[in-house]
């Protein structure tokens, strides 16, 4: 496919759900991926079900070396980096009244510093080749607010905004680094394995069994934005099921 054909593609979040499905659909049309998230058996899988053009890393996006590890790994395989799919996240849930102190800290580190840690990594690569493309992986929760998940609706519009900005930086920098920020709603994944048994998970769940969409529709989203001419960057894309308000 046009502009896909061996671009090399960071993609974290990659053992399951979203990010693994985007693998699969990059690669068929000629990307190379490098994969990461901390579950190794499930890279291993996934590497070796997509063969020669994927490698991967046990990393956490907690992890500042972790990232510039990843950006060497695909140097040293692949020979550079064009694309970094910032993808990685957790949705715990649960209201501000219920303190899980805990959870709200781990969203901050996973969804909001992790994203950072691999968005440091790949600068300095993207801006001394004067391209590059950062994709991340927002939510319509980045879009509207919520009750019961407000610190996971904090790190999501963080996403939008941050990159926003980064996007008239570069414009105003010249460093021709293409950005995209991804709204999915409702993606049958592994997502609400993080949230703990309660009244909002169980109303989440139905609202997944009823409408959810697989993976693909949001892989597919990723393909079109990494797929146009480089003078054309799909900005945001909201994609969500038709029957999800
Ligand atoms: N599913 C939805 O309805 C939906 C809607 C809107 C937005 N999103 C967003 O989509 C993204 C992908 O989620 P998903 O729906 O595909 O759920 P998922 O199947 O649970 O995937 C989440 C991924 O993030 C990785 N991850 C979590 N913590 C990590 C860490 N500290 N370091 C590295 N990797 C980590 C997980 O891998 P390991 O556990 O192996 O590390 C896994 O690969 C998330 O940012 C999520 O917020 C999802």
């Amino acid at each position: 496919m046009q502009n896909v054909e061996n671009k090399v593609i960071i993609i974290t979040g990659a053992s399951s759900g979203i990010g693994a499905e985007t693998a699969r659909r990059l690669t068929e049309n000629g990307a190379k991926v490098v994969l990461s998230a901390r579950r190794e058996d499930r890279l291993k899988e996934l590497a070796a079900e997509i063969g020669e053009n994927a490698v991967w890393m046990k990393s956490d996006v907690t992890s500042p070396d972790d990232m510039k590890a990843l950006v060497s790994l695909a140097k040293e395989k692949f020979g550079k980096v064009d694309v970094l799919f910032a993808n990685a996240g957790i949705m715990p849930g649960g209201s501000m009244s219920e303190l899980k102190v805990n959870d709200w800290m781990n969203m901050v580190d996973i969804n909001i510093k992790g994203v950072l840690n691999s968005m440091a990594a790949v600068l300095p690569e993207f801006m001394a080749q004067k391209s590059g493309h950062i994709i991340i992986t927002s939510s319509m929760a980045g879009i509207k607010t919520v009750p019961g998940n407000a610190v996971y609706c904090g790190t999501k519009h963080f996403v939008k905004a941050m990159l926003e900005s980064f996007r008239a930086e570069s414009i105003m920098e010249d460093t021709n680094i293409r950005t995209t920020t991804i709204y999915p709603g409702a993606i049958k994944t592994e997502l609400l394995n993080t949230i703990a048994p309660s009244e909002t998970k169980s109303m989440v769940e139905e609202l997944y069994r009823n409408v959810g969409l697989e993976p693909d529709a949001v892989a597919n989203a990723v393909l079109f934005a990494v797929s146009q001419p480089d003078n054309v960057d799909i900005s945001d894309l909201t994609v969500r099921p038709s029957k999800e308000s």
